[in-house]
């Protein structure tokens, strides 16, 4: 059974989608793939009770209690392997979780890491991208689901959702059409990686 151990820091929205599409879906029989654990950097992230109420193991690794990136990525790859008997999942899916990941980090999980980032890569790497996508008077805007390297936000794209900006949009109404999308995207993009692999053996 190959293990996907997701990584959230908030609501976890895109977190949901992808655990009720493994259990709708049953990847596990499709896929021989299952989600192992969700990981948050943050206590109060309210993506762990959703999580523990859809019956995923949960974990915190706070990052304020670490003196630096390395000491806290170090402890993060700890506790992601210690949810694989394998020491190594198969798939580490970012999903809203806001941390700059050291190269170091990226390099160990390298080719089985991916993302989800709120706009049409390469356009708006980084933060506030609604916002930025309305400043620069887009007509359409969306979503990308890419390989995670050591670039932020640079990494191979997998899929992405377009979505319309709309007279009057503003930063919230315009994020809230992006995350629709964003739920759907992310369970059928991770869907065909898993497939791709398991068709691979
Ligand atoms: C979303 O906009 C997503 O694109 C970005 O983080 C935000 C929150 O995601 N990666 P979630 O609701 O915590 O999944």
């Amino acid at each position: 059974m190959k293990n996907i151990v997701i990584l959230i820091s908030g609501g976890g929205s895109n977190m949901v989608a992808l655990v009720e599409a493994a259990q709708q879906q049953d990847w596990p029989a499709r896929f021989g793939a299952r989600v192992a654990a969700v990981i948050s950097n943050r206590p109060g992230a309210g993506g762990l009770e959703r999580a523990r109420a859809l019956g995923v193991p949960t974990a915190v690794v706070d990052h304020t209690t670490f003196a630096g990136r390395e000491a806290f990525d170090a402890a993060l790859a700890t506790e992601i392997d210690r949810h694989d008997p394998h020491g190594q999942p198969a798939l580490l899916v970012l999903a809203g979780f806001m941390r700059i990941l050291t190269p170091g980090f990226v390099q160990r999980y390298e080719g089985r890491m991916v993302n989800i980032h709120p706009s049409l890569l390469p356009a708006f790497p980084g933060l506030h991208t609604h916002q930025r996508a309305i400043d620069a008077g887009c007509t359409v805007h969306g979503a990308t689901v890419h390989r995670v390297t050591a670039e932020l936000d640079h990494g191979p794209i997998l899929a992405q959702a377009a979505v319309p900006v709309l007279p009057g949009d503003t930063a919230d109404t315009l994020a809230q059409r992006v995350l629709a999308q964003e739920h759907r995207l992310y369970p059928k993009a991770v869907a065909q990686l898993l497939a791709q692999r398991a068709g691979a053996g």
